[in-house]
């Protein structure tokens, strides 16, 4: 398949990786010059960690292509992954330039995570042609593909749409309307609110609030929702039962609930609770892209998804 790239930034260039590994022809496009030499670079980095969960690479450099110009990348695309700068002018202004040099079939998938689907139709002469196609960083290993359309967009569409991720080994989701910050990013930041207002009130340091997370419930969290977790945690009366037992408990927690702003206090604490300067940045982000492709392939081989099987 020829899929087109547009904006090879920090997501940009992750996509490039995964759909290269996929055996996909890339063309990518970046008004940034110096764009091409770090993809290149990007994509042989990542090359191991996508080999070790199984994809293929063939004949990736011969696939990839970069192009000076936007319309040289989409012409021959069926699929258009957008990730330009987030800025709704900007990508209207893309979107005008290509459209008239769409094949026919061809779709734009944008990566945005907070322009809404409408804001990015006002773009196009045929709305039907975008879906949001959200990613989580890095989109080359977190298989969570969050995906939008709307009452302008043909089932079909979102039917094609769904089976590519999913051929790329993705996990896609459908969002049936839309929310700023679509699922994730907003579970995320109400867990990280109470996280920073558990600190402020001195109940436990940051450090030991991350440790709690990710050695309780972020490890289950990998395996399933909570939904699905709390299910199964009341015998045999499902999520139902789970709510008649601790529904109160919980509800307590969450009136109690806190709020955060990132005022000069909350900034302080953050300062002075992780300063930067203390951490071994490089090497806890090797630790943590280490660890994460050896869950990648256990959950890939225990779920029958990915490129593992
Ligand atoms: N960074 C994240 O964690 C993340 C996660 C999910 C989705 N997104 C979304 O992905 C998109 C890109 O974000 P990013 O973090 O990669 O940004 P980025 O700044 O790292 O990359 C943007 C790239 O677009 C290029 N660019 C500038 N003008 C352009 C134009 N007119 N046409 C095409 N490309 C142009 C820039 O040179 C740059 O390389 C945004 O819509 C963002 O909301 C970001």
């Amino acid at each position: 398949m020829n899929i087109a790239v547009l904006g090879s930034g920090t997501i940009g260039q992750s996509w490039c990786a995964l759909f290269l590994a996929a055996g996909h022809r890339v063309v990518a496009y970046d008004p940034d010059p110096a764009a091409e030499e770090r993809i290149i670079a990007f994509v042989e980095a990542s090359r191991p960690a996508l080999e070790s969960l199984g994809y293929q690479f063939a004949g990736s450099t011969e696939q990839f292509r970069f192009s000076r110009s936007a319309i040289g990348a989409v012409e021959d695309a069926q699929f258009i992954q957008e990730n330009a700068p987030e800025k709704t002018n900007l990508k209207h202004q893309l979107f005008s330039e290509i459209e008239p040099h769409l094949e026919p079939e061809a779709l734009i998938l944008s990566s945005t995570s907070g322009i809404t689907l409408e804001e990015l139709q006002a773009g196009l002469s045929d709305a039907g042609r975008i879906v949001i196609a959200h990613p989580f960083n890095p989109p080359h290993l977190i298989p969570l593909i969050e995906l939008l359309g709307n009452d302008r967009t043909d089932p079909l569409v979102m039917k094609r749409v769904l089976t590519f991720y999913e051929s790329l080994g993705k996990v896609p989701v459908e969002l049936k309307k839309s929310v700023p910050g679509h699922i994730a990013n907003r579970i995320q930041a109400v867990v990280w609110q109470e996280a920073l207002h558990l600190a402020q009130e001195g109940v436990a340091s940051l450090s030991d609030i991350d440790k709690a997370i990710a050695n309780g419930p972020g490890i289950r969290w990998s395996i399933y929702g909570p939904n699905q977790l709390f299910s199964l945690a009341a015998g045999d009366s499902g999520l139902e039962g789970f709510i008649e037992h601790l529904g109160p408990s919980f509800q307590s927690w969450w009136s109690s609930a806190g709020h955060v702003e990132f005022d000069a206090k909350t900034m302080e604490m953050v300062r002075n609770q992780l300063p930067k300067d203390d951490q071994d940045l490089d090497a806890m982000k090797r630790y943590r892209d280490e660890l994460l492709v050896k869950i990648l392939r256990a959950k890939f081989a225990m779920e029958g998804h990915g490129k593992s099987n």
